[in-house]
């Protein structure tokens, strides 16, 4: 049978990858596929670098627009990144019946509505199996494994960057900007590793689950959005006295009353497997109504294990592109005309336990004000420790786990121990979950 043949747009570290696998386990792929999966063109902006990669193997071009338009492409796989070019690549190549795969979660959390749409249109597929945790098959295992149940929640560490940040910091007590560089050295980080920092790159990973999960559309601008850059060493400290490890999660919670989607550092208790997720590790915990628990673990990012998961990919379209189109599996797991529009809710709706330090006077009664305002709004205690204070210091840290609570009952109740004339600054909140 003859050759299904790939464009691929970014030859950088994941197009390197996906070079490198498909050219090393060629015949292996063919064996699952039915026919040869072959790159014959690819476009990148470097084309020295391209050419030492390929071994002058392919066609190489700087104009990756061009790949999408040409007749000989079946499958376009874009690997350059960002949301501006990428929506016109993966929009041209629909445009010109050509399969789509992409790892660019970015382009899907933020225009997928619009790809899926113009994908159906022309009758093409969209697979996007390296856009959420690398390596790991989730979406697959969300979109098809899973199929049977009602999603309840999905819980993950899915930005290796800020979990290699986190886990080398705690370890090796090494600061932050050096941790990042070498983040940034192993090809993890983001082209822009603010995205990583400050929990983008996990909220575009969350919105892409939460519209698997739940079959509602990629609601990527009601997230809510919190990275690691504001979280103290101290409250990393802290946390690990009380049994629990700080994680950046994304979350996504299907409650009656609408959908939490929400990033941001998490208290997890020590003894759970998520806590235990290092380095540039990802994992995401999956809880639905038949199966229970179930936890995806691997490789987040880098090289060939996201490779791994855009062959997956190709070999999927592969299989399927002479099938009817009815028949497909569809983009966002549910049938397009039962995408509902549930709404995301504000973050102030969540359910959720907190960790609250507190700067305080170490005098008398301070405690039972403090416990007697949460006791008000109806937020009781978990755990607590008091920092003893040194010798002479008129200061000292109380930190308090609460049970779980609407979250903006917690602020309420966090404004009126911040305004006590004992409290001195603002409380420091970090939100814990049970999973
Ligand atoms: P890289 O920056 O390593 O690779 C992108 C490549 O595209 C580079 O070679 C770049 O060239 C090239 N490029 C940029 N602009 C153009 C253009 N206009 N025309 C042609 N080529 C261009 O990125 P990654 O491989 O790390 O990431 C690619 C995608 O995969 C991103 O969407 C990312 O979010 C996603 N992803 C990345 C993972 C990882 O571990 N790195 C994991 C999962 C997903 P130049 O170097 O000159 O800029
Ligand atoms: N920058 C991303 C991360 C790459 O660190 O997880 C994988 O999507």
């Amino acid at each position: 049978m003859k050759p299904i043949n790939v464009g691929l747009l970014g030859i950088g570290t994941v197009g390197g990858g996906v070079y490198a696998v498909l050219e090393r386990n060629a015949d292996e792929i063919a064996r699952r596929a039915g026919r040869e999966i072959r790159i014959t063109v690819v476009a990148d902006r470097d084309i020295e670098r391209a050419r030492r990669l390929t071994n002058g193997a392919v066609k190489l071009t700087d104009d990756a627009l061009g790949v999408t338009r040409d007749p000989d492409i079946d499958i376009v796989v874009e690997l350059i990144g960002g949301e501006t070019l990428a929506k016109d690549l993966a929009l041209s190549a629909i445009e010109n019946g050509k399969h789509f795969v992409t790892a660019n979660k970015a382009l899907l959390a933020v225009h997928g509505n619009e790809i899926f749409a113009a994908a159906r249109r022309r009758d093409v597929m969209v697979a996007f199996e390296a856009a959420v945790a690398g390596g790991i098959p989730i979406i697959k295992a969300l979109r098809e494994s899973l199929s049977a149940n009602r999603i309840e929640w999905v819980a993950g560490i899915i930005n290796g960057t800020t979990n290699f940040i986190l886990s080398e910091m705690r370890d090796k007590g090494l600061p932050f900007a050096e941790v990042l560089r070498q983040a940034q050295r192993l090809g993890y980080a983001e082209a822009d590793p603010t995205f990583d920092i400050e929990g983008v790159d996990a909220a575009h990973k969350a919105t892409i689950m939460s519209a698997i999960a739940f079959g509602i559309p990629m609601q990527f601008d009601k997230a809510h959005v919190e990275g690691i850059s504001r979280l103290e060493s101290v409250d990393i400290g802290y946390a690990g006295q009380l049994g629990y490890r700080i994680k950046l999660l994304g979350i996504a919670r299907k409650r009656p009353e609408g959908i939490e989607l929400r990033v941001h550092p998490t208290l997890v208790h020590a003894n759970k497997l998520l806590a235990n997720v290092e380095g540039a590790m990802n994992a995401v915990l999956v809880q639905a109504d038949a199966v229970g628990a179930t936890l995806y673990y691997g490789k987040g990012a880098g090289a060939e294990p996201t490779a791994s998961a855009v062959i997956a990919d190709l070999v999927d379209i592969t299989r399927l592109h002479t099938a009817d189109p009815e028949h497909r599996v569809p983009h966002l797991a549910f049938q397009p005309d039962q995408v509902l529009d549930v709404p995301v809710l504000p973050i102030g709706e969540a359910l959720t336990s907190f960790y609250l330090r507190m700067r305080v006077l170490d005098k008398p009664g301070v405690l039972a004000d403090i416990t007697r305002i949460l006791a008000d709004s109806d937020i009781s205690i978990d755990a607590m420790i008091q920092r003893e204070a040194g010798e002479g210091e008129s200061q000292t840290d109380i930190i308090m786990l609460t049970h779980q609570t609407v979250e903006k009952n917690a602020e309420a109740a966090i404004a009126r121990i911040e305004a006590l004339d004992s409290v001195q600054g603002k409380v420091t909140r970090l939100r814990l979950e049970t999973l």
